[in-house]
């Protein structure tokens, strides 16, 4: 709860300012360097968290799982499916219940307005574990990986090359918050919805939207790509085939610069948006990035109970 009797739910990353995400990434990192060390504080004893999965998972499922346990916590599996969600309860009303009987919830939904509607339900946190709109865990994570390997990210030229969709969505919202130039290259038949395009606009200076994938990497300090076919889309024949000019392969990255880095939020789909040489290379930093899901998110859960970290 915060001081408005509100619980903190985590739902996008332009909910937050810069200093809130920034206290959230340094106690990432501390809670890293304290696991390495053989230290798991136990921040979270006893508190329960309900994963709900309504779309498949293997990071954010075991990550949320596992970080639980460190800090001392408990965790429900629940899919979707087997819930009356599936049987037309509200998710208002899914939201009231859920709220009763555990301390948060980390939801993987399709449809954003569904996870709105439960977290306006839920007296307890809600925590996003990937919409259609939006993967703001996934984002942080790939700052915290940025940060650790290159130090801090204002100021870095960021490209993006793909499709647009949720972590693109999100990495606009980060670029603005923490001033990195972001310049998408994204085919005409892939462009933006109208959601994010305003959130495009809103950016500012800070990213750009261009067509061309080489004219995006020249020069990046960071290239991300994304799978083409994201969960609920229906035309990857279609996709795979206006995408291809837009694969990151060691040609595409040979125009960034020397000590670019490589992410991917995985899973990666090989041979489609991203070749082995590229995903398998030095400049790759995707099991980094996959790792430090686990990290983030106990940050993120710790600033969701309202618990210090230092
Ligand atoms: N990146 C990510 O969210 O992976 P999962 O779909 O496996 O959770
Ligand atoms: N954009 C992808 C991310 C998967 C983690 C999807 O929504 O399927």
């Amino acid at each position: 709860m915060n001081s408005t009797g509100t619980p903190r739910h985590f739902l996008n990353i332009d909910d937050f300012d810069y200093a809130e995400l920034r206290g959230m990434l340094n106690a990432a990192t501390s809670l890293k360097t304290r696991l390495k060390d053989g230290d798991r504080p136990k921040l979270l004893e006893d508190k329960v968290l309900a994963m709900v999965f309504e779309r498949q998972s293997t990071r954010t499922r075991v990550s949320f799982d596992v970080g639980m346990r460190q800090l001392g916590g408990q965790t429900i599996m629940l899919s979707g499916n087997d819930m009356q969600l599936s049987r037309e309860e509200t998710l208002t009303d899914t939201g009231r219940v859920m709220s009763r009987y555990v301390d948060a919830i980390m939801i993987r939904i399709l449809s954003h307005a569904d996870l709105v509607e439960l977290s306006e339900g839920s007296s307890v946190p809600v925590i996003n574990g990937l919409t259609r709109r939006a993967h703001p865990c996934q984002v942080m994570a790939d700052l915290l990986t940025f940060e650790e390997h290159r130090g801090k990210i204002k100021g870095a030229k960021v490209a993006w090359v793909g499709d647009s969709n949720n972590v693109l969505h999100s990495w606009v919202n980060a670029a603005e918050l923490f001033e990195c130039e972001l310049t998408i290259a994204v085919p005409d038949e892939y462009h933006p919805e109208k959601d994010l395009m305003l959130d495009i606009e809103k950016a500012g200076k800070w990213v750009k939207l261009i067509e061309d994938p080489r004219e995006a990497v020249e020069k990046a300090d960071l290239v991300l790509t994304d799978t083409w076919v994201s969960m609920g889309d229906t035309d990857a024949a279609e996709r795979r085939r206006v995408l291809k000019p837009y694969q990151v392969n060691t040609s595409l990255m040979s125009l960034a610069n020397k000590d670019a880095l490589f992410m991917h939020c995985l899973p990666a789909h090989r041979g489609d948006e991203v070749t082995d040489e590229v995903i398998d290379g030095p400049q790759s930093v995707v099991f980094d990035e996959a790792e430090n899901r686990l990290h983030a998110q106990k940050a993120i859960l710790c600033w969701a109970f309202g618990v210090d970290v230092n």
